[in-house]
């Protein structure tokens, strides 16, 4: 038994976490207390918590953090168009910090003295846990096994056959990380940043749908609230878009990200609600606010994502940029209508009772009220200085400039 006291450990059942338990006991001499939090990977539980103990864990706890997770982290991101790099829907760093604070909430209960992760140091995971633990309660010694000891998987797969550690067969092809939000899959032969993914990579993609179908949106107040007409709670309603929109090929992401350390990484990720849900409320948002609101919110949306991938959820800009979102999204309520075909989205339809755009200004049709006369004073004064840059810039390559200068003389 660990005579260091306790540790908690953020615990996934994955090889990384479950060589942790391992090495905290018999490096650290602690006793390991397991948290696994639920926000929706759909995992066997009870599995997992056998596994933590077979391994040695004293004591395991299990946390459903689904609807906090949905509520708190996933709705902001809607409101907040969130993609890192304008493409990735940050499922990973939404549910760091969320996974953290409950593991310091089980230390706390528990008067425990440190608390673990199984992060290496190569990646953004490690800031996610790291700044949320200090910032919830810096007294928490806070240990990683993987990155003090500089592991590689190779490396860990060997100590865990030798220690009998059970290792599951997705494990050793690759490095899977999923929550209600989406999935990411790493390692293996993808990291090859010209292989294609194989069909066996994803979970939620296939492409069972050949022809064209629809799916038809709601949202009140930035929130998805119905799909296809039926009201449902958010976390049955990503799990139905991530159903459908999945049969029709929609939403998977393959780019290579700026991870905050300075590598580069090619990442793979399946999120076909994520990816569907924002590219129905950026449209919506585009009927909805005006030019400037837009224009400014683009920035905002921008360094909101920014923050939540680097890990400073913390942060009270974050809770800052929050009330501003919150602000624009009072009129964000209306329904989208999108198409799907063998991975393309595309919306076809939007209306909204907020809608700003007036088809009687808009139409080419008969009836329109727009005053085509107010036009021809406007383009004269928004031209002005480019008409006039261009013609000072005419005198200067054709001389003119010297030659009045000259003539002088
Ligand atoms: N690159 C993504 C991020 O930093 C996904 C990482 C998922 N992988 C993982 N091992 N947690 O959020």
């Amino acid at each position: 038994m660990g005579n260091n006291g306790k540790v908690v450990l953020a615990y996934s059942g994955g090889l990384d976490t479950s060589v942790c338990i391992r090495y905290l006991q018999t490096m650290h001499k602690l006793d390991v207390i397991t948290v696994t939090v639920d926000c929706g990977q759909d995992d066997d539980f009870k599995e997992i918590e056998k596994k933590a103990k077979a391994i040695g864990a004293i004591k395991h706890v299990y946390v459903d953090a689904r609807e906090e997770f949905a509520r708190d982290y996933v709705i902001p991101s809607i409101k907040a168009n969130g993609l890192y790099q304008s493409k990735y829907p940050l499922a990973t760093a939404l549910a760091r910090p969320l996974i953290a604070a409950k593991a310091v909430e089980v230390a706390n209960r528990e008067g425990a003295t440190a608390i673990a992760h199984g992060c290496t140091g190569k990646g953004n995971d490690q800031i996610r846990f790291d700044v949320t633990m200090r910032a919830l309660n810096p007294k928490l010694k806070i240990i990683a096994p993987i990155r003090d000891m500089n592991l590689t998987r190779d490396v860990e797969m060997k100590f865990a056959k030798e220690q009998n550690i059970p290792i599951s067969a997705e494990a050793k092809k690759y490095s899977i990380d999923l929550n209600l939000w989406g999935r990411a899959v790493e390692g293996g032969n993808i990291e090859d940043s010209y292989f294609e993914p194989p069909e066996d990579a994803f979970q939620f993609i296939n492409f069972a749908n050949d022809k064209a179908g629809y799916i038809e949106l709601e949202f009140e107040a930035g929130t998805p609230v119905a799909a296809d007409g039926k009201r449902m709670p958010l976390i049955d309603l990503i799990e139905y878009v991530n159903d459908k929109a999945g049969t029709y090929g929609v939403g998977i992401v393959d780019h290579i990200e700026d991870r905050v350390v300075g590598i580069k990484s090619r990442e793979v990720y399946e999120a076909p609600a994520a990816i569907t849900i924002i590219e129905a409320h950026k449209d919506l948002e585009k009927m909805v606010l005006t030019k400037h609101e837009l224009a400014f919110k683009r920035m905002v949306d921008e360094q909101w994502s920014w923050l939540a991938y680097s890990g400073l959820w913390q942060d009270p800009l974050r809770t800052d940029l929050d009330r501003f979102i919150d602000a624009t999204q009072i009129r964000v309520t209306g329904k989208v209508r999108l198409k799907m075909q063998r991975g393309s989205l595309r919306v076809v339809g939007r209306e909204s009772k907020y809608s700003l755009y007036k088809n009687d200004l808009a139409t080419y049709a008969a009836g329109s009220t727009f005053d085509q006369n107010l036009a021809k004073g406007f383009v004269e004064l928004w031209g002005l200085q480019s008409i006039i840059a261009n013609s000072v810039a005419a005198g200067a390559t054709s001389g003119d400039d010297k030659k009045t200068k000259g003539g002088k003389k």
